[in-house]
């Protein structure tokens, strides 16, 4: 009796689990749900499973990119930079850089089950102490406070081994990490790589401002750290892979459509007080039919941020006046929506190097071989990001800049020493930069009122001086640790690009000729305190000014943190969907 329930049960979840994705639009006949949350990304996925944890709540995802099922690239870790230009990118580009002389950058966005967090480059970076803690100050809520935080940062977190066996005592903080979450991270495998030896002697040797730091994710990560990836037995861990496990897709309240885009929220002519204020979501798909969803509770855009205030532009919200000139009927006036866009920029300097370790992606033959290892154990050099090491600094005290840091603990620029980033076989040396303190800000607007248009993005790159004054100290650092005695006879030569590159001004013009973004922006829909004449949501993450209408994904934070974004989506979206289930009165969940 016990084994023939069993069986009716899983023969009853395998007929659901085959109904609750939806490949195209027209095969969902559903028209009403209690939330509908549109964007299928990192923190669409993490909302999607946490409220279809109630029972009682009838939960839609709308996605408009495909499955991440079976997409190798976006398994293999070594294979992330394949997925862009590619169906699960956007395919967006800035506007003309001021900085690099109208020079326009490649803007990838994740365009799939996952988001971003399908498509990124895996680097897990909380952020700091001094990030949260500023939040907290500008937002009037110590609830995004670092110490308020930390439990959703643990939440989030599956802290598992690599896959190669070895003992990892010593080389992380046990204390401050979770193993009970849903996001697999991990410290990377194969260390014996001469290149990390002396990447870690240098740091010895040099000591302070390079001095080694157990763990990078403890609120300060200054110093030189090991890399921690959303990466667990030795594949991607996304927000799709996560948090949307084929066990949480069987649940009969969840519904994912895939393949679908949504273009405005609008109002119902009946909406009713007690509900939503925009209750409706019009959505495109196959054969380009449109239709519309209606949420009975809340609406969630969890668009990312370019996606989101998007959505919002064409529907009617933003600075009135830039609405009308464009030919949209302004609904809610809300001037700071697609304002104070920030990002990190990012630029590379090379370095040749004399080594034999090998650089699998410049010889098919090992590329194979390291395939076939990676898909039979999940081991080698393929089961790695890029970089087993982060460095992280801060531009000198005396700096006639005032500080766009968030405090002693943040970051100004963040260092990536690679071995064998591109694909050719001279060995060589890359060491990624990135200016995780920008005091730039940027714009994010539309020029048409057509939401199949692409939205206009000005990143606005080294615009402030401040941010220029890191990228020049980042190089001048990167020139000290290459320096180290452990490198001789290793590092051979800077590149031609930068070698020459000595004066503020000669090190401007190499900046301004290679920079091109981490991909992290943010504050497109940023919190202020409730009752603020700006801002675009409340600390609850409810759009101001009207009811019902949420906003959860990295566009919403208030200043950008100073490590790679995406554990503070994950955590934002784990705070929000705790949020929502208290306003419905879910107590015991
Ligand atoms: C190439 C790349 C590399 C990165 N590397 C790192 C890294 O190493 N470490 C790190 O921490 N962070 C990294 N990031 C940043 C990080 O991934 C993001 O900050 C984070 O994933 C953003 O989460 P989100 O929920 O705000 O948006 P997303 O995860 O982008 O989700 C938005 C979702 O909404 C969907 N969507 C958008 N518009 C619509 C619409 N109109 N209709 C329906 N669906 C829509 C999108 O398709 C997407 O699935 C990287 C990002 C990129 C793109
Ligand atoms: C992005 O560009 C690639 C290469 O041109 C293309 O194959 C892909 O379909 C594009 N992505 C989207 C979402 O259109
Ligand atoms: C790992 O190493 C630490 C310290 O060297 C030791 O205490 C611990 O027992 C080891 N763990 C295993 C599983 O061997
Ligand atoms: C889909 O239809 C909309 C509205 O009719 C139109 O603006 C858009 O260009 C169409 N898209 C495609 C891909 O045909
Ligand atoms: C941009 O952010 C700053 C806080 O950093 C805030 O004072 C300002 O009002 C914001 N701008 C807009 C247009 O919202
Ligand atoms: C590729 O690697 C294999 C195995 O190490 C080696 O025999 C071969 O010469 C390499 N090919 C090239 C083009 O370097
Ligand atoms: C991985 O192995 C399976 C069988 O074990 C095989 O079917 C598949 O083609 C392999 N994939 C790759 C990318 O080698
Ligand atoms: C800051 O101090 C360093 C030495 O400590 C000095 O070389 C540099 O010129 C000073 N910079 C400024 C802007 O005062
Ligand atoms: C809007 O911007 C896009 C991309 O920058 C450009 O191709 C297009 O011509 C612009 N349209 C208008 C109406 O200005
Ligand atoms: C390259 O490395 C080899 C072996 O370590 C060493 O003998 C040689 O001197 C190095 N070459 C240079 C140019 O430093």
């Amino acid at each position: 009796m016990f084994t023939l329930s069993g069986f009716v049960i899983l023969g009853f979840f395998i007929t659901s689990g085959l109904c609750t994705v939806y490949q195209q639009l027209s095969d969902l006949s559903e028209k009403k749900f209690d939330f509908v949350i549109v964007g299928g990304g990192t923190a669409g996925a993490v909302l999607a499973n946490r409220l279809s944890e109630v029972k009682k709540f009838q939960v839609l995802v709308i996605e408009a990119g495909p499955s991440d099922e079976g997409v190798l690239d976006s398994q293999v870790p070594l294979f992330a930079l394949n997925l862009q230009n590619s169906p699960y990118d956007w395919n967006f580009t800035t506007t003309p850089q001021k900085f690099a002389n109208g020079r326009r950058v490649p803007y990838a966005r994740g365009h799939i089950l996952g988001g971003s967090s399908s498509i990124n480059l895996m680097v897990y970076a909380r952020g700091t102490v001094d990030d949260y803690d500023r939040w907290a100050r500008v937002t009037g809520d110590p609830g995004w406070s670092w110490d308020e935080m930390f439990p959703y940062l643990i939440k989030v977190e599956r802290f598992v081994p690599p896959t190669d066996g070895r003992n990892i005592t010593g080389e992380f903080n046990p204390v401050i990490h979770g193993y009970d979450g849903m996001t697999r991270i991990s410290l990377p495998n194969r260390l014996e790589l001469p290149f990390d030896t002396n990447v870690r002697a240098a740091a010895d040797e040099l000591g302070g401002n390079f001095e080694y730091k157990l763990d990078l994710n403890g609120g300060n990560p200054l110093g030189t750290t090991w890399s921690q990836a959303t990466i667990g037995g030795g594949q991607r861990s996304s927000a799709a892979t996560s948090y949307l496990t084929r066990e949480v897709l069987e649940r009969r309240n969840l519904h994912v459509l895939l393949n679908t885009r949504t273009t405005r929220v609008q109002r119902s002519s009946n909406f009713r007080s007690d509900g939503p204020e925009f209750d409706y979501v019009e959505v495109f798909g196959n054969g380009n039919k449109s239709r519309i969803f209606q949420a009975t509770k809340e609406v969630i855009l969890s668009a990312g941020s370019i996606g989101s205030p998007h959505i919002l532009f064409h529907s009617g919200f933003g600075d009135a006046k830039e609405l009308q000139s464009v030919g949209i009927n302004p609904l809610v006036n809300l001037p700071s929506l697609g304002k104070n866009l920030t990002d990190h920029p990012s630029f590379q300097v090379d370095f040749a190097a004399n080594t034999t370790e090998l650089n699998v992606l410049a010889n098919s033959t090992l590329l194979a071989e390291a395939l076939e290892q990676w898909n039979n154990s999940r081991t080698g050099p393929l089961s790695n990001i890029a970089n087993n090491n982060l460095i992280w600094g801060r531009l000198p005290t005396n700096s006639s800049f005032d500080d766009p840091s968030a405090g002693a603990s943040s970051p100004h620029w963040e260092f990536i020493p690679v071995l064998n980033l591109r694909p050719i076989p001279d060995p060589h040396v890359v060491a990624i930069v990135s200016i995780v303190s920008p005091a730039s800000r940027g714009t994010l607007t539309i020029n048409s009122s057509d939401p199949f248009d692409s939205p206009i993005i000005d990143p606005a790159f080294f615009t402030a001086p401040a941010d220029v004054a890191a990228a020049r100290d980042a190089i001048r650092n990167i020139r000290k640790f290459f320096a180290a005695k452990t490198w001789e006879g290793y590092i051979i030569s800077e590149a031609v690009a930068s070698a020459h590159a000595e004066s503020d001004d000669e090190l401007d013009t190499f900046i301004s000729g290679n920079f091109a973004t981490t991909w992290h922006p943010v504050s497109t829909a940023m919190m202020s305190p409730k009752g603020a004449d700006y801002g675009v949501v409340d600390p609850d993450l409810k759009v101001k000014g009207i009811r019902g209408l949420r906003i959860v994904d990295a566009s919403v934070m208030p200043f950008i943190t100073a490590g790679n974004t995406q554990a503070a989506v994950y955590a934002i979206a784990e705070r929000a969907a705790d949020f929502i289930k208290h306003d419905w009165a879910c107590r015991k969940c």
